[in-house]
C-alpha cells in the first residue's frame, strides 16, 4: 500500500461500489442507484442517428481535435443558456469529469470548499481525494441556510461552493428562487465561485420556473450539465459552462486528462438536439417518470402512513424520506437487503457519515410493479428492525 500516493491510502470507502454490487444481485429490488429506466433508452433512435452520421460525416470526424469539443454540439448547448455563447462551453466526458476538472483547477491541499449537507456522494469522495477541507451548509426543502453560508464565506474563504440547487441528489429538493438570489448576492460579496451541478434540471414534473446561476451570476458561476439522465449514461457526454477566463483553464485541465471526448457521440447528440428528437425523448421520460414518482408516493403513504416524512419531488429521480429519529438507516439497510430491497442510507451523503434516520429512494429505475413490491418489502424490513431494536 505504501507505494501508492497518500490520497489513495486515505481514500474514503466507496459506498457506490457496494450499491453497484447490490444492484447486480438477483431478486433484489433496488431503489439504490441513481439509474434511468433502461427500457426507455431510445435504441432505435440512436441507431437511426448513428447511421445518418456514418453516411454524412467526413472521415476527419475520427481524427484528433481540440479539447473544447465539437462546435456543432457547443453551439446547440449555448442556446440553452441566456447569457452564454459556444466559447463558454467545454464538452466533458460526463459531468463527473467536470467535477474532476474543477478539483484540478481550484483545489490545493487543505483548501476549503463548501457543499450542501447532504450532497452528492461521488463528489464528496472526489473532493476528499483532492485533500479539500470540506465544510457543510445545512439544506432544507426551501434551500440552503444562507446565514450559515455567509458565515462560512466570511470566515473560511472557500475556493468554491458546490451545489445541486434543482431536484437535488440525494434529496430531490429544489432551492426557492429567493434562496438562489441570496446565494448569488453572497457569492459576489465574498467573491466565491458557485458550482451549479444540474444533471436533473430537464426532468421536471411540475410547471415551475427554476432560476439558474448562469442567469444570476454569469461570471462567477460554473454550470455542469450531462446527457446521462436525458439520453444514456454510456455516451459519457457532459459539459461545463463558464466565463471564458475559467473555461480556458478548464480546457487545459481536460487536455491533460483525456485530450478530448469522442466526437462521434457529440455529432450524434448535436443532431438529435437540432432535429428535435432529444426534446421529444425527454418528454417521454418526463411522462413515464412522473407516473413512477406518483406510484412511489402512493405506496409510501399506504405502507408507512404518518410514520415517515417526505416532500414529493417536483423533478429528478429521488425521494428523501425521514424515518423516526431513533432509526439508523445504515442498520436498516442491512435488514432491507435480507428482505431483497435496497436503498441508500442517508449518512453516506454527509461528510462525517454519522447515523441518520434519512434514506434516498430512486423511483426511475424500477417498474411500477416493483415499486409497489419494493416499498412493501421496505415496510417489512422496518418492522423487523423495530422488533430487534425495541
Ligand atoms: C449530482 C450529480 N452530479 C454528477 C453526476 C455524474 O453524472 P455523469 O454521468 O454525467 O458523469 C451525477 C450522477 O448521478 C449526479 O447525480
Amino acid at each position: 500500500m505504501e507505494r501508492f500516493a497518500k490520497r489513495i491510502q486515505n481514500a474514503p470507502r466507496s459506498f457506490t461500489r457496494k450499491i453497484l454490487d447490490v444492484i447486480g444481485a438477483k431478486d433484489i429490488i433496488s431503489f439504490a442507484g441513481g439509474l434511468p429506466d433502461e427500457s426507455l433508452f431510445p435504441h432505435e433512435l440512436i441507431k437511426k442517428e448513428m447511421n445518418y452520421s456514418l453516411e454524412h460525416l467526413p472521415r476527419s470526424m475520427y481524427q484528433y481535435s481540440q479539447a473544447q469539443g465539437a462546435i456543432e454540439l457547443r453551439s446547440e448547448l449555448a442556446k440553452t443558456y441566456t447569457n452564454s455563447n459556444e466559447n463558454q462551453i467545454l464538452v466533458t466526458t460526463g459531468s463527473q469529469q467536470g467535477l474532476d476538472i474543477l478539483c484540478k483547477a481550484f483545489i490545493d491541499q487543505g483548501d476549503t470548499i463548501v457543499v450542501e449537507a447532504p450532497s452528492y456522494l461521488a463528489a464528496l469522495n472526489l473532493f476528499a481525494l483532492y485533500d479539500a477541507n470540506i465544510e457543510e451548509v445545512s439544506l432544507s426543502s426551501k434551500g440552503v441556510d444562507t446565514v450559515q453560508l455567509e458565515n462560512l464565506f466570511k470566515t473560511k474563504k472557500p475556493k468554491f461552493f458546490y451545489a445541486i440547487p434543482t431536484f437535488q441528489n440525494p434529496t430531490g429538493w429544489s432551492w426557492e428562487n429567493e434562496c438562489k438570489k441570496e446565494v448569488s448576492r453572497l457569492a459576489k460579496k465574498y467573491n466565491v465561485v458557485v458550482i451549479e451541478d444540474s444533471p436533473y434540471n430537464a426532468l421536471k414534473y411540475e410547471d415551475k420556473d427554476e432560476l439558474g446561476f448562469e442567469e444570476l451570476l454569469p461570471e462567477l458561476s460554473v454550470t455542469l450539465g450531462t446527457f446521462s439522465k436525458t439520453l444514456v449514461p454510456d455516451f459519457r457526454l457532459g459539459w461545463m459552462r463558464a466565463d471564458e477566463k475559467f473555461l480556458k483553464v478548464f480546457q487545459s485541465m481536460k487536455e491533460n486528462t483525456d485530450l478530448q471526448s469522442p466526437k462521434f457521440f457529440q455529432y450524434i447528440v448535436a443532431n438529435m438536439i437540432k432535429d428535435g428528437n432529444l426534446d421529444l425523448h425527454v418528454k417521454t421520460l418526463i411522462e413515464t417518470y412522473r407516473v413512477k414518482r406518483d406510484a412511489m408516493k402512493k405506496a409510501l403513504k399506504e405502507e408507512f402512513g404518518k410514520t415517515i416524512e417526505f416532500e414529493t419531488p417536483k423533478g429528478g429521480m429521488f425521494f428523501w424520506i425521514k424515518f423516526d429519529d431513533k432509526i439508523d438507516t445504515m442498520k436498516l439497510f442491512e435488514v432491507a437487503i435480507k428482505s431483497n430491497v435496497a436503498f441508500v442510507p442517508g449518512s453516506v451523503f454527509y461528510k462525517n457519515d454519522e447515523p441518520t434516520p434519512y434514506a434516498r429512494l430512486n423511483f426511475t429505475n424500477a417498474t411500477i410493479q416493483d415499486i409497489k413490491i419494493g416499498v412493501k418489502r421496505l415496510k417489512l424490513a422496518l418492522t423487523q428492525y423495530n422488533a430487534k431494536h425495541d
